[in-house]
This record gives structure tokens, sequence and C-alpha cells, in this order.
């Protein structure tokens, strides 16, 4: 993480330190830094200027409005893959031409109020749902514009959960099926076909799997052009995966070079592009704070304030994530080798296992690579209110962009009989 730095012994995110933050906000803390979502997400942008384009960034990474409107105001579109989440991109100052929804279990008031606003286009997922989609437009007396999400059998050769694009995942129509289902739409009279899509999965580090999955969407492209079945745009998904650890994923830019090329005989085809890890993860931290530590049987553990409640990506994916202390380690200290273990009671709340640290009560330490997938999948278990989230603008300026919960918050709806 390039904006993180030590300084006279201390971290520091940008220009602003760590401890400074997590004194003014309190802790677990969400920070993210403005610069750094930019400079990823131009770097998309810049290598698809010569290309009718489109990236819609996927706003399950991290949706608070703040990030939706810094990136809606840089041109971005948005994958969205639920009503939630097409009101929070719409408040957030989204153009609903720029939206493409996609997500296998999309209900009846989802396709209507999407319908009502116009977005770009629908990515569906089943016959079943193109069927409800033509039924819900025709009774809107409106044309639905859709693209099909094909499930290309591709291995993306990532952790299973999140593995989507082989024919065993929940994802997409089969490939095999695909002709047929575009012949389908086809014949429905509040159906315009207008594309096609794939996303194969997230945290891809290889370029091979990409490539795999838009040649064979390429060959089904082909086929529909001979059968007069045209399309206005060619949509890859998201997926590129980011460094955590040693990890060497290829870069955006040769991501998309690399797709172009393959796409020289399509001139009249946009390209979209559904990223989300990739603008966001490296782009955010955690600050927790060391409740208690606990040294026993011959285990080490840092008992931190956040838990797999604020962050849930080493319980549930056993991701790695760097964990770094707020004050500078010396030579001299004594270290020795911790679990960073949270509050919650559960033995897979672990954030970090192993770690060469030396730390006492009250220090601050920080989980980096947590832009993504972060906040967007915490939760109250155990009633913890969820963390406070703030945006660094650069230099030393930064801003709070979603107040800590409070306890309130945490009974908000519930009745008490
Ligand atoms: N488009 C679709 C249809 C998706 O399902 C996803 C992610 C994306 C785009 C964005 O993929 P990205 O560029 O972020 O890899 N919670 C997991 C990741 C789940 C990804 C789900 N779909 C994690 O923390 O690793």
């Amino acid at each position: 993480m390039k904006f993180l730095h030590y300084c006279n012994g201390q971290l520091l995110a940008d220009e602003v330190a760590i401890a400074d933050l997590a004194k003014q906000y309190g802790t677990p803390l969400y920070v993210y830094s403005a610069a750094h979502m930019t400079k990823q997400f131009l770097a998309y942008q810049q290598i698809l200027q010569d290309k009718k384009h489109l990236i819609c960034y996927a706003v399950k990474a991290n949706s608070n409005l703040s990030v939706l409107n810094l990136l809606a105001k840089l041109g971005a579109g948005f994958d969205i893959v639920s009503q939630g989440e097409l009101e929070r991109v719409l408040k957030a100052g989204a153009e609903p031409r720029k939206i493409v929804f996609s997500g296998v279990a999309k209900s009846i008031e989802e396709i209507k109020r999407a319908l009502e606003v116009g977005i770009k286009c629908f990515n569906v997922e089943s016959e079943a749902e193109l069927y409800r989609i033509n039924e819900i437009a025709q009774q809107l007396g409106k044309i639905a514009t859709i693209s099909l999400r094909i499930n290309p059998d591709v291995d993306a050769k990532t952790h299973p959960y999140i593995s989507t694009g082989l024919r065993e995942n929940k994802f997409g129509i089969s490939y095999q099926l695909a002709l047929d289902v575009y012949r389908k739409a086809a014949s429905l009279n509040h159906i315009k076909i207008v594309g096609i899509d794939c996303h194969i999965g997230s945290q891809l580090t290889e370029l091979s799997p990409f490539l795999d999955a838009a040649d064979r969407i390429l060959i089904l492209v082909d086929k529909l052009k001979a059968e007069n079945i045209h399309l206005e745009h060619i949509d890859l998904g998201g997926g590129l995966g980011v460094c955590y650890d040693n990890e060497t994923p290829i870069s955006a830019s040769t991501l998309v070079s690399e797709l172009l090329a393959k796409l020289t005989n399509y001139a009249d085809l946009e390209i979209i592009f559904e990223p989300g890890r990739s603008i966001v993860a490296n782009a955010g931290l955690l600050i927790t704070k060391v409740e208690y530590t606990k040294h026993q049987d011959g285990n080490y553990f840092a008992i931190v304030d956040a838990g797999m409640n604020d962050l849930i990506r080493p319980a549930l994916y056993k991701a790695w994530m760097r964990v770094l202390p707020v004050r500078e380690p010396k030579s001299s200290d004594k270290k020795e080798c911790y679990n960073i273990v949270g509050p919650i009671c559960e033995s897979s709340d672990v954030l970090a296992y192993q770690r060469e640290l030396s730390v006492e009560q009250s220090d601050l330490l920080v989980i980096c690579s947590a832009g993504a997938y972060g906040f967007s999948m915490a939760s109250n278990y155990n009633s913890h209110p969820r963390p406070a989230e703030v945006l660094l603008e650069g230099g030393k300026q930064h801003k709070l962009i979603r107040k800590r919960e409070t306890f309130d918050d945490l009974w908000r709806g519930e009745l008490v009989l």
C-alpha cells in the first residue's frame, strides 16, 4: 500500500497520522484514500480512452455513498446486484443509463424499479428471469434492454467461494444453452437485446482465464451475428486481483489492452468492465486497537477491538491480510508470533494468524487492503455497532463519510412486545 508509510516512528496514511485518526474518530475505523481510488479508476479509463467503453464499478466491493459519488464524478457507471445498491447509486448521483444490473435472484419489485428509472441493461442470469423481465416490461409499457450473462465454464484459478464462471456455479446461463436463450429473447416483444456478458470470479491474478472467457464469448458474438442478432456491447465483468501479500496480479492496463487486442474486429461494440476490488481494496485500511494481550499454553494472542463482524474475509476465505503496527517497530523490540483475534464469540474470529509483532495493550494495528469487501460485508453480530468510515482527501485533509453506529442503531426497527 503505497499511501501507507512510516515517518518519525509513526504510521501515516497519505500525510495523516493513523494514531490521530484513531484518536479523533475512535476504533475500529475504516479509512480510504480518495487519491488511490481515483488513480486505480483512471488506470482503466486511460487505457480505454480510444474505445467506446463504460467502467461499471461493482458496488458490492465498497458501497459508501461518498465512494460512489467520487467514482460517479470520474465518469463511472455502476454494476449493481440489488435494489438497495440501485437506490444507493442513484442517491450518490449515478446516471441511470450507466447502470447494469447483475444478480441471479432479481425480484419483481427490483425489476420494476430498474425499468422505471431506466437503467442501461439487465444482465440476465436465467431463462426464467428473461420471461419475468419481459412480462413486467409489458405491464409497464416499456422495452427492457438486456444482456445475457453467460457462464463460459472457465476455471478462474481463484478461491472456490469467489469463482463464478464454472458450470457448477449458480451464475449465468450455460454456454451450451446461450444461443437458444438469445433466440428466445429475440422473440419477446418487450425485450431488446443489447449485449452479452460474463464474470468468471474475483481476485484473479493471471491473464489466461480472462482471455479464455473472452474467446468463448466472442465465438458466441459471431454466431449471434450470423443469426442477425446484433449486440451493442460486450461486458467482460470484473475480477482483477490485487496484492494482499506477495501476489503479482497483472495490471489493469495489461488486462484491458490484451482484451482490446481481441476486439479489433469488433470496432462497433462498446466494451464494459465491472471492476470492484482492483479500484478500492488497496485504497482502504481498518484501524484496530489492542484491548489485551494473552500468552498461554504456548500461544500469543493480540485481542483487538475489530472482529469478523467488521472484516469477515480472513474468517470466510482464510484470506491473508497484511497487519502493520502503528508504532514503527525497532530492531531492539522483542517480537512474538501472535494470532490477532477479535471480540466475537467464535473460534474463527481471527483476523491474522502467526504474525511476528511486538505489541502491548492499547497499541494500534492496521489491517491493510481492507477497502474492498470490508465494511460492505460487515455485520452487527454479537451486537457490535459497525465502525465509522473516513475518507482521506489528500494532504492532511480527511472527512467522516459514515458515522459510527450507535446502540440505538442496533435495534432500529425492532419491537418490544
Ligand atoms: N461483477 C459481478 C457480476 C460480480 O459478481 C463481481 C463480484 C464483480 C463484478 C466485481 O468483482 P471484483 O472486481 O471485485 O473481483 N467477498 C469476496 C469477493 C466476492 C466477489 C463477488 N462478485 C472477497 O472478499 O474476496
